[in-house]
């Protein structure tokens, strides 16, 4: 079974090189053979990926454990779950399965009607089968997960504990769904590029794969935030460690990209922009699996540290290269159809949006490689720390916040100061408002989070006044109750409010973070059974812990968990029970501190069991609590929620497109 995973995983790599090769030469010779052959060498990879995937799940969960891999990230007593998820649990699997969902997302894309496309779609294979043959290339030459030992183990040593987490069960698979999907509209981007379709077909027909793939690197990023919460035991979720800055920098750029491309099919400017994010978000994208992977700066992700670092390294260089040449080559054609009518418009504000984003990425992007470069021209290893990250990001966060309530009321092309000023009153006055109130009588004296508050109340304000005036004015002009009316408003407008339903979730996850990050509170007690620890916060009210013991918890596979038991007043009342524990996993003999939660809408009482002395007698607890940190994830949902609202295929958005592209000159490739 290993070697025919192996030969597989090698049919797969050679046959995405040829799919690569012959469609270059299909296209050049207008050939619809060779295209079509190229399609078919493209689906059979997607075939032979499969094949190869099955059967290393099959290895995985019948414990074959000759297999390195299988040795590596599994053992006799993991649940088959874990057995299954090992898939993504270790570098060499992880790259095989980067490469499925790869292959998966380029047969999407090929099976899709080609229609106007056709012209494009060689060339979207050659992107797609050669970022694929890089990444089978590593399978097999480098980091083969169907290698077998020289000898027949009994037993695997078991996956790595940290990663015995649901979060983390998901997170990397939907961080990989983001980060594969936005190979498809680069792969667009750089087939517009070579063929001078430099219009907005591409944009257009791209739309929804980049969102989608922008909402699971939004989830990914959020479900690796709430892991690190749920598991790490430090109280916090975001440590601006350099593996979740590489899966942020193209998120920074991705987002300012979504923005920017409505404003090149609104008003045909920004193509060169549009080019260049979309090049930066791919090459970012496999700069951050490539930190992920090869574990250059150490993080407490580095547990991915080998030696395919080089081989990502010059992957990187050639393709940013290239895609640089092509776009230089193509500057001219990149030219935008209209000038910047006015800095008071729509698109001035898109462009404060695009610098002050890509401001950020520059940010975190040169603070997290920091160390790389320090050592490469210093030999010595600077780390940034977070202190860094926050005082550099947080105006810029700011600012962000603040625009995005602004835009949705500038209008395009020219606008008035003094109708603009007319619209943010009400938002603005309501900002206001809470800052007074919250720094009077709310007893928050910290400025940067009274600013904070203040400015989610001002965007909020004016995103809820949009959705009022456009369902107010169904309301007026069908007579539709205001639900109904409000409800027609989204389903018709699906881009727009869909979009103002994102930044809704934007604002609830900017209260988590200034709640949790200004108002956070700590305390550390060592008690004995019966005695309590109050921990206090002028904006959350007293909670008191009491211990009562600790308990041998269920241990159903390699580890022993002791359980501390614990009773929670709040403000004086009875507020339930936590059971914090610590585990420990007898055969990587590693412990693991899982803290519990007492969760509110208002705040997170959150408890970790540091040590014990004897058998309990005595124990040590630290307590945090976390204002506001639940919005976070509510966020989460909401900006899910949103990014399908907008990404849900509108009828009238095909026949723009369908009159669109019948303006384009016929494609000289019928493949399909
Ligand atoms: C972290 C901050 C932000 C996020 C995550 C975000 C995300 C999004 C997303 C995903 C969309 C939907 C795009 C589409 O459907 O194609 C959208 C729409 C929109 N965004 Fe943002 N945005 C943010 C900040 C901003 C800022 C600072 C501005 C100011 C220029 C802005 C202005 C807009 C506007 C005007 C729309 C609606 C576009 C339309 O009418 O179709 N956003 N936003």
């Amino acid at each position: 079974m290993p070697n025919l995973g192996y030969i597989a995983t090698t049919l797969a790599f050679v046959l995405a090189i040829y799919a690569a090769v012959v469609a270059v030469v299909g296209a050049r010779r207008r050939s619809p053979e060779l295209v079509a052959s190229a399609r078919n060498a493209a689906l059979a990879v997607t075939g032979l990926v499969t094949i190869a995937v099955i059967i290393i799940e099959y290895l995985l969960i019948t414990g074959h454990y000759q297999t390195k891999y299988v040795y590596e990230v599994s053992n006799r007593a993991a649940p088959i779950f874990y057995r299954i998820t090992a898939l993504w649990g270790g570098q060499d699997g992880s790259l095989l399965f980067w490469s499925w969902l790869m292959s998966i997302f380029a047969t999407a894309v090929l099976l899709r009607k080609w229609g106007p496309m056709r012209i494009l779609m060689p060339y979207v294979m050659v992107v797609t089968q050669v970022t694929l043959a890089f990444f089978l290339g590593l399978v097999v030459f480098v980091a083969n997960p169907f290698e077998q030992l020289s000898f027949f183990p009994a037993d695997g040593a078991g996956l790595n504990p940290l990663l015995r987490h649901w979060g983390m069960i998901i997170h990397p698979p939907v961080l990989y769904l983001g980060f594969v999907g936005f190979v498809i509209p680069y792969a667009f981007a750089i087939a517009a590029l070579t063929t001078r379709q430099t219009g907005d077909l591409w944009i257009r027909t791209t739309r929804r794969w980049s969102l989608i793939a922008w909402m699971f690197l939004s989830l990914g990023l959020l479900l690796g935030a709430w892991w690190a919460y749920d598991v790490l035991g430090w109280g916090g979720y975001w440590g601006w460690d350099p593996v979740e800055n590489a899966s942020l920098v193209p998120w920074l750029i991705a987002t300012p990209f979504l923005h920017s491309v409505i404003m090149q099919e609104n008003r045909g400017v920004l193509k060169r922009w549009n080019m260049a994010l979309i090049m930066m978000t791919f090459v970012m994208v496999i700069w951050g699996t490539f930190t992920t992977r090869s574990g250059v700066i150490s993080s407490v992700h580095s547990f991915a540290q080998s030696a395919i670092g080089p081989l990502f390294f010059g992957f990187i260089a050639i393709m940013f290269t290239l895609s640089f040449v092509l776009y230089v080559w193509r500057w001219d054609d990149l030219k935008s159809d209209n000038e910047l009518d006015s800095f008071v418009s729509r698109e001035a504000v898109f462009l404060l949006n695009n610098l002050l984003f890509t401001g950020l990425a520059f940010i975190v992007w040169w603070g997290s490689n920091f160390p790389l470069f320090s050592e490469a021209l210093m030999d010595e290893k600077i780390v940034v720390g977070p202190p860094f990250f926050e005082k550099t990001t947080a105006p810029l966060w700011a600012a962000i916040l603040i625009l995005m309530g602004i835009a949705p009321l500038v209008p395009w092309r020219k606008a008035s100061l003094r109708r603009i000023g007319n619209s943010l009153f009400w938002p603005a006055m309501g900002g206001m408002v809470v800052m007074i109130l919250l720094y009077t009588i709310g007893g928050i004296k910290i400025i940067g989070a009274v600013l904070g508050f203040g400015f989610c109340v001002f965007t909020l304000t004016a995103t809820l006044i949009e959705y009022w005036r456009g369902a107010s004015a169904r309301h007026r002009s069908h007579g539709e109750s205001y639900p109904v009316a409000l409800a027609k408003l989204i389903a018709r407008n699906r881009r727009r409010y869909g979009g103002y339903l994102i930044h809704i979730a934007i604002i609830l996850i900017a209260l988590g973070v200034v709640g949790s990050r200004f108002y956070q509170v700590e305390a550390q007690r060592n008690l004995a059974i019966g005695e309590r620890m109050t921990i206090h916060s002028d904006v959350v009210g007293t909670y008191e812990i009491t211990y009562h013991g600790l308990r041998d918890g269920p241990s159903p596979d390699d580890r022993f968990i002791t359980e501390a038991l614990l009773t929670v007043t709040y403000n004086g009342k009875p507020a339930g029970e936590l059971i914090p524990t610590r585990e420990f996993f007898v055969v990587q003999q590693q412990p693991m501190t899982i803290p519990d939660k007492r969760s509110t809408l208002a705040d997170d009482l959150y408890v970790i069991l540091a040590g014990w002395e004897g058998s309990g007698e005595t124990a040590t607890f630290k307590a945090y609590i976390n204002p506001l940190v639940n919005w976070l994830w509510i966020g989460g949902l909401v900006l899910m929620l949103g990014t399908l609202v907008a990404a849900w295929p509108d009828p009238q958005e095909r026949t723009r497109r369908v009159t669109h592209s019948a303006k384009i000159p016929g494609g000289a490739v019928p493949a399909k």
